[in-house]
Parts: structure tokens; C-alpha cells; sequence
């Protein structure tokens, strides 16, 4: 491998009439940013906000042509870092990966050796990546509410989003631990996907779309995982029991928040920010470990749809419009 060595990348351009174009195209070794560590990618997975870096969402990528993923998975190339050697197994999500930095929808990655978490054994490189993003935030979410108290004995768990990348994994996830899950979906042709991950009630994305004005619910669930946002996050909190947590992860569907202080107040509802790609290194280290242990969803394989780099071009408009179900991963 050398600096002049070419690979296949996605490459997003921004045309001169302020559009956008995705393509597959070849890219050198020396195109790619200054790091520690040199990865040959084997898998990556798809997030909603790898499709918004994709459609020249700026508030994600300033810079283009730009190549979006902010996960990845392979093995160490080399490394200028004593904590890798070629041939390790690695995984790198968030950080600034995707974003600022050159991300995951290429065959190479260069990065920080601080961005990059050794593989854990009882987890297999594609395994990590049908969790990726998705499932390190469904993680976390849980991590913080239990953090906050939250137990299965207190009650069902909501989510929200139910059949989207986090919801999926967030699902499973609970289940695993214990807890009785709700899920809230948009999709008519949702409930085997639903099921099989653990989820014990189905319900219509309505359900937790409160729409009465009212300040406080009678209590329906004990806690929350929010992928939504908006009204559906208000109406999490205004339906949850005393002292449960939510868990704020997402806004495919609005980015505000309008309502009143009293579930926080008179109940002891806690409102948790989840903001995966900043979690430092020791709890990121902890939080997969937990997720290749007691945590690991069942036949968690059978959740990802693997497609080649050539077909993340179409699943990134799927997955805008809402359309995906469990996880995307490009298989290299
Ligand atoms: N905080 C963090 O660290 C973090 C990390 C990862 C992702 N996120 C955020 O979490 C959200 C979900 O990401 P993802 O990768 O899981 O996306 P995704 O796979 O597209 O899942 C989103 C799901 O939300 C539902 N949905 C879509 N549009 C909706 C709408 N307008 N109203 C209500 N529900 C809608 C759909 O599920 P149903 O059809 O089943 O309802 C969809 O599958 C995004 O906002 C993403 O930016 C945050």
C-alpha cells in the first residue's frame, strides 16, 4: 500500500446550480486526511444524517466534494499509533467522522487513533456495523436512563421512529435487557420486523403523537427512547409515569420542543440528551463491550440489509423519505 494506491469511494459534488450529485468514483490514498491510523473498511453502516451530508445539508458537511458514512469497520492498513497494528480489527463511529472528516462509503479511511475502538471479541465486524450509529445511540439512550433509575420493573419501554435505524436497534436492545417494549411506527407492514426484535405491543405513530393540548397524559409507558422529536418527544414526556426517563436521540420529524415544565415538575420525568458522536473514549469502549455482551440483540444479523458501495446512492433517498426498515450496511 501506497500513497498513490487507488480505491472506490462515493463522492458527493455540489454543481454549480447549488445541487447536489452522488457517484461512485476512484480516489487515492493521499486524498484521504491526515491521521494515525490507516483502516481497509469491511463494512459501513447507513444513517440518516450520512443522507443528509449526502443531499449537501450543511449543518452536517460544510466542505465538498465531500465523501459522507460516519461509521466504519475493518482492519488496521497501518498505524503511526502504539495502540494499533496492522491487522487489528477496529470499528470507528461519530467523532467527526462523515462529517468534516472523510467517512465511511470508501473502501479506506484515515483518522485519529483516539476516534478508533478495538473490535470487541464476542462481536463480529459486520455485527458492529448493523449496529453502528443506530445502535451505540439505542445503547447510550439506555445507558443514561438507567443512570437516572430507570428499571423493568417500572414499566414498558416506548420508542419511537420503531422501525428506523436507533428505533430497531433501541427495540432489541431493550428487550434484551429486560424491558417490556412499545413501538411506534409508521408502517403498516412493520409488525413480523417488530416482533422479531422483541417489541411486545405495536402501535400507530398517532399513539405518541398527542395532539389534545393538554399538559400532563395519563401515563401509558415508564420511559422513552425518542427518535422523532417535536410533538411526538412533548408527548413522551407529558405521558410518562413519575420519575421515568426519555431519552432524546433523533428529529426525523421536528427539531423543537413546545411544552410545559409540569412533567418535570410535578412528576420527576427526566428529559436525557444523547449526543453519540461526542462520548469519550472509556464509556465508548464500555458501551460496545455492553453491546457484544448483555446487551447483544438476537440474530442481530438478520436486522441489516448488505448492499454494495454502488447501492448506497438509491438507499440514501429510502432512507430520507423514511422508507428503510433495521439497518443498512455496505459490504466492501
Ligand atoms: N443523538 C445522536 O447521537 C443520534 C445518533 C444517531 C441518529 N440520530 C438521529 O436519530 C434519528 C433517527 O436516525 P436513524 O438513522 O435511525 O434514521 P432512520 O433509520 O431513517 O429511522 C427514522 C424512523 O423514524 C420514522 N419517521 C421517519 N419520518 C418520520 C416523521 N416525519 N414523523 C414520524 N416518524 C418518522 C420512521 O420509522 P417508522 O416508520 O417505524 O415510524 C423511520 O424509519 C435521526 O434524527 C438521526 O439524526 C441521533
Amino acid at each position: 500500500m501506497n500513497e498513490s494506491t487507488t480505491f472506490k469511494a462515493l463522492v458527493v459534488r455540489e454543481l454549480e446550480n447549488g445541487s447536489f450529485f452522488r457517484s461512485i468514483e476512484q480516489k487515492r490514498i493521499d486524498e484521504l486526511p491526515a491521521g494515525e491510523v490507516l483502516i481497509k473498511n469491511k463494512y459501513a453502516g447507513l444513517n440518516y444524517k450520512d443522507a443528509l451530508s449526502a443531499s449537501g445539508h450543511k449543518g452536517i458537511s460544510r466542505n465538498y466534494p465531500h465523501t459522507p458514512g460516519v461509521d466504519a469497520c475493518g482492519l488496521v492498513d497501518s498505524s503511526e499509533s502504539s495502540d494499533f497494528s496492522k491487522g487489528d480489527e477496529v470499528i470507528v463511529t461519530g467523532n467527526d467522522l462523515g462529517m468534516n472528516t472523510s467517512g465511511g462509503f470508501q473502501e479506506y479511511i484515515r483518522v485519529p487513533s483516539g476516534w478508533v475502538v478495538p473490535k470487541p471479541a464476542h462481536l463480529s465486524s459486520k455485527e458492529a456495523m448493523v449496529y453502528g450509529t443506530a445502535g451505540f445511540t439505542a445503547a447510550l439512550s439506555l445507558y443514561k436512563m438507567e443512570k437516572m433509575g430507570q428499571t423493568p420493573e417500572m414499566g414498558p419501554i416506548l420508542v419511537t421512529g420503531a422501525t428506523g435505524g436507533v428505533g430497531s436497534m433501541a427495540i432489541g436492545i431493550l428487550a434484551k435487557a429486560g424491558y417490556e417494549v412499545i413501538a411506534s411506527t409508521g408502517k403498516k407492514d412493520a409488525d413480523a420486523h417488530l416482533k422479531k426484535l422483541g417489541a411486545s405491543r405495536i402501535v400507530d405513530r398517532s399513539f405518541a403523537n398527542d395532539e389534545s393540548g393538554k399538559p400532563l397524559l395519563r401515563s401509558q409507558w415508564a420511559g422513552a427512547i425518542d427518535t422523532v422529536g417535536g410533538n411526538t418527544l412533548a408527548t413522551c414526556v407529558k405521558g410518562c409515569q413519575r420519575k421515568g426517563s426519555i431519552a432524546s436521540c433523533g428529529l426525523v420529524g421536528n427539531h423543537e420542543l413546545n411544552m410545559t415544565v409540569y412533567p418535570f415538575l410535578l412528576n420527576g420525568v427526566n428529559i436525557l440528551g444523547v449526543d453519540s458522536a461526542e462520548t469519550d473514549m472509556k464509556l465508548r469502549e464500555q458501551i460496545w463491550h455492553r453491546l457484544s455482551k448483555e446487551w447483544k440483540v438476537s440474530d442481530l444479523i438478520s436486522f441489516g440489509s448488505f448492499i454494495s458501495l454502488d447501492g448506497i446512492i438509491d438507499q440514501m433517498d429510502l432512507i430520507l423519505e423514511g422508507k428503510t426498515k433495521g439497518r443498512v450496511v455496505v459490504e466492501f
